[in-house]
């Protein structure tokens, strides 16, 4: 039996809702008692997980790197659940795959426009209504690639460490005001966009890099994103938290 943090009261977002590591953390916010918006561009996938949540969830269309349809997200949530206190900026996308002397321009501007973009918008439209509140918890979700390399994914890479620096600038810019933000770092996770992309040779190759000796599952980065959106992680802002199986220990 996992721990359950308590969500009784509370209002969250999770961007990416529909799939993987959101979606695990959308039932893991709802199984603490918490009312979730499942916010995905997918709407087949983001209404089955809201309805899965049943009176706990609701689902809502949007594309996280249009800022208009981010604002008309937050502004969702608290028509429907009267405030807002919990945000996670989970939606990302994987990009092309090329070194930076080639690397596509449009793919490029996609990567940023919601890996990096579509965060701060999430925190753009969300903290003003976590401080009509007094105060909420923001959790972006980065990556280890928010502090290491890897080769073919300028995009990512870039996007991941400077998602880790805005976090920072919002925890010292509104800890004082009661909004808490960190970072979370998972290592390679088996969900859709890893297991769909990849063969199963460079399935294997990322195993033997985890020194763990194998992938993380979603389950494992929700319990952590969970951890740092509950009042127990009171005094935690403005950190970067690793879930990688040593990943990046090496
Ligand atoms: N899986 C991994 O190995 C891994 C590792 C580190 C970090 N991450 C990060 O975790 C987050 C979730 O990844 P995942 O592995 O669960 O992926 P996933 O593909 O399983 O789920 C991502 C969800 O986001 C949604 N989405 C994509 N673009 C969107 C957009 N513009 N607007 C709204 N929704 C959008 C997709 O429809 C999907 O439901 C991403 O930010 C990713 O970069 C994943």
């Amino acid at each position: 039996m996992s721990t359950t943090y308590d969500f009784h009261g509370k209002v969250a977002i999770v961007t990416g809702g529909g799939s993987g590591i959101g979606e695990a953390a959308a039932r893991k916010i709802a199984d603490g008692g918490g009312m979730v918006l499942v916010a995905d561009l997918d709407v087949e996938n983001g209404q089955r997980v809201a309805n899965d949540l049943a009176d706990a969830g609701a689902f809502f269309e949007v594309n996280t790197g249009k800022a208009e349809q981010v604002e008309a997200m937050v502004a969702n949530a608290v028509e429907r659940f009267g405030h807002l206190d919990v945000i996670v900026n989970n939606a990302g996308i994987g990009g092309p795959q090329a070194p930076t002397g080639e690397y596509p321009l449009d793919g490029w501007q996609t990567v940023m426009d919601v890996n990096l973009n579509g965060v701060f918008y999430g925190m753009r439209y969300a903290i003003p209504e976590m401080l009509k509140r007094g105060g909420g918890s923001i959790v972006n979700i980065a990556s280890i690639l928010g502090s290491v390399g890897f080769a073919n994914t300028s995009a990512y890479v870039s996007a991941k460490h400077a998602v880790v620096g805005m976090t920072k600038n919002v925890a010292i810019e509104y800890s004082a005001q009661g909004i808490r933000a960190n970072s979370v770092g998972p290592g390679f996770i088996e969900t859709p966009l890893v297991k769909n992309n990849l063969s199963a040779d460079v399935l294997q190759m990322l195993e033997g890099m985890h020194p763990i000796g194998r992938l993380g599952r979603p389950e494992e980065v929700a319990a952590l994103i969970a951890f740092l959106a509950s009042d127990d992680a009171s005094f935690i802002t403005g950190s970067y938290h690793l879930v990688d199986g040593a990943y990046t220990s090496q």
